[in-house]
């Protein structure tokens, strides 16, 4: 199939190349002209596990093309995927001005029947406001269909190739059939193509990233009650996750979430609903409660101080806001990092992906380390922010020798409490006994 792809970012260019890979003509639109220069080279803008690869493939095989120009594309595409910026407007709600204004452009543009493919993620009502908009210049048939994606950072391209589910919106039979063809070859396993209105396709995405985001903010809060009551919230966890009706996963507690989608999608829903005359109650709590989790540390750090912590060095491991992933936005290493500077500590911080794009943020103000070890030079402590691998299980005599102190303050429960005891450390981690205090 003939397919066209507006928008580079992280969801255009993994659904693209996903798409080329199993034998579609895909063109990709960006207006960044620089970027596009790049990736025509084979160069992939952004990090993610397995892209490279199948990137360099589908070019070479030439199914995979990139280009600034949105003529291009549309002359070439049966199926146009819109995965543009919805960017978080002041007031909280998504900023549709890119999806519409490109929507303007195609109703322009088009000479012959296209499905339009809402790939962002947009509020209940865009697939009708697209509609709106291409209707007011379109010359030929077209339809506007939803198709919510569902891709975690780290995992998109195992998520894309082999997803649980895929949604698509649609109140066209001729769009849902091309639909369903297009995704055939990933759902040959038997997982279910879903259909349904396009108001309920838009809204299960959101649905589907505030549960989340609620589920693991619900841990969150039990992991802070495990600490005034001395229960530990491992065990908890464990004990919670092998009910099936609740499930294993999203249970970890930590220093909350952070990315790209669950802060931006639960903001959204909030806002829509007020704009509808409804309180979501529950998604101001979880909001409300992130932004305290991600600085839950910070008391126990000035503490241990014993509030004093000018000119303490502290090392930080871990700065994306997930493992496997160069992403910072909403990172909680962010909120930890400023409110650690602004009570006059000096950082020393790693992370294996993400370290230019914190030197970006914050400059001169934090010393980047050259690896691991190298952050825990002559530290008074380390804090882990985020749960990368390379971090699970580290050389505990080196970590001891290097640090000042043998003080950690784990923001993902990394460690065995037993084996912190042994090993002699100061170790405070969330939910769970403090170590050595
Ligand atoms: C998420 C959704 O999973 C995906 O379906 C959607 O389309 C985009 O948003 P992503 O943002 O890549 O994907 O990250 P995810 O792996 O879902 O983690 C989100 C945040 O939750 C991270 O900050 C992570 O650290 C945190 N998290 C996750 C926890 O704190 N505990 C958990 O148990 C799981």
């Amino acid at each position: 199939m003939k397919i066209a792809v507006i928008g580079t970012g992280y969801v255009g260019l993994v659904t693209g190349t996903c798409l080329a890979e199993t034998g579609n003509e895909v063109i990709c639109v960006d207006i960044d002209e620089a970027k596009v220069a790049k990736m025509q080279q084979g160069e992939v803008p952004i990090y993610e596990p397995h892209l490279d690869v199948l990137f360099e493939r589908n070019i070479k095989a030439n199914r995979l093309q990139f280009t600034t120009s949105l003529d291009e594309g549309l002359a070439h595409g049966n199926i146009i995927f819109l995965a543009l910026p919805t960017p978080e407007d002041e007031d909280g709600s998504a900023d549709l001005s890119y999806v519409l204004n490109v929507s303007q452009e195609i109703g322009k543009k088009i000479g012959s029947y296209k499905v339009i493919v809402d790939k962002s993620t947009v509020p209940v009502g865009t697939a009708e406001k697209v509609t709106a908009v291409i209707k007011e210049n379109a010359k030929c048939d077209f339809d506007v269909v939803s198709n919510p994606e569902f891709l975690r950072e780290g995992f998109a391209v195992d998520d894309f190739l082999k997803p649980e589910r895929i949604i698509i919106g649609s109140s066209s039979d001729r769009a849902t059939a091309l639909m369903q063809k297009l995704y055939a070859p990933f759902v040959r396993s038997g997982n279910p193509v879903i259909v349904m209105d396009e108001k309920s396709a838009e809204l299960t995405k959101y649905a589907a990233n505030s549960f989340l985001a609620t589920k693991i903010t619900f841990m969150n809060e039990i992991a802070n009650y495990c600490e005034k009551v001395g229960a530990d919230v491992d065990k908890v966890r464990v004990g919670m996750g092998t009910d099936s009706r609740i499930g294993k996963r999203f249970l970890f507690p930590g220093i909350g979430y952070g990315g790209s989608c669950f802060p931006k999608d639960v903001k959204a829903l909030q806002k829509a609903g007020k704009d509808q005359g409804y309180d979501f109650k529950i998604l101001d709590s979880v909001i409300t409660v992130n932004k305290k989790q991600k600085t839950i540390q910070i008391p126990k750090i000035v503490s241990h101080f014993n509030n004093n912590l000018i000119g303490k060095k502290i090392a930080i491991w871990g700065l994306a806001f997930k493992p496997e992933t160069d992403d910072i936005r909403e990172a909680p290493s962010i909120d930890v990092m400023n409110a650690l500077l602004d009570k006059g500590v000096s950082l020393t911080v790693f992370d294996p992906e993400a370290m230019p794009n914190i030197e970006k943020q914050f400059g001169s103000k934090l010393t980047y380390a050259t690896s691991m070890y190298h952050a825990l030079e002559g530290a008074d402590a380390l804090i882990i922010c985020t749960e990368w691998s390379i971090f699970r299980s580290p050389s505990f005599i080196k970590v001891k020798e290097l640090l000042k102190e043998p003080v950690i303050f784990d923001g993902r429960n990394l460690y065995q409490l037993e084996e912190m005891e042994t090993e002699g450390f100061t170790y405070i981690s969330i939910g769970r006994k403090e170590i050595g205090q």
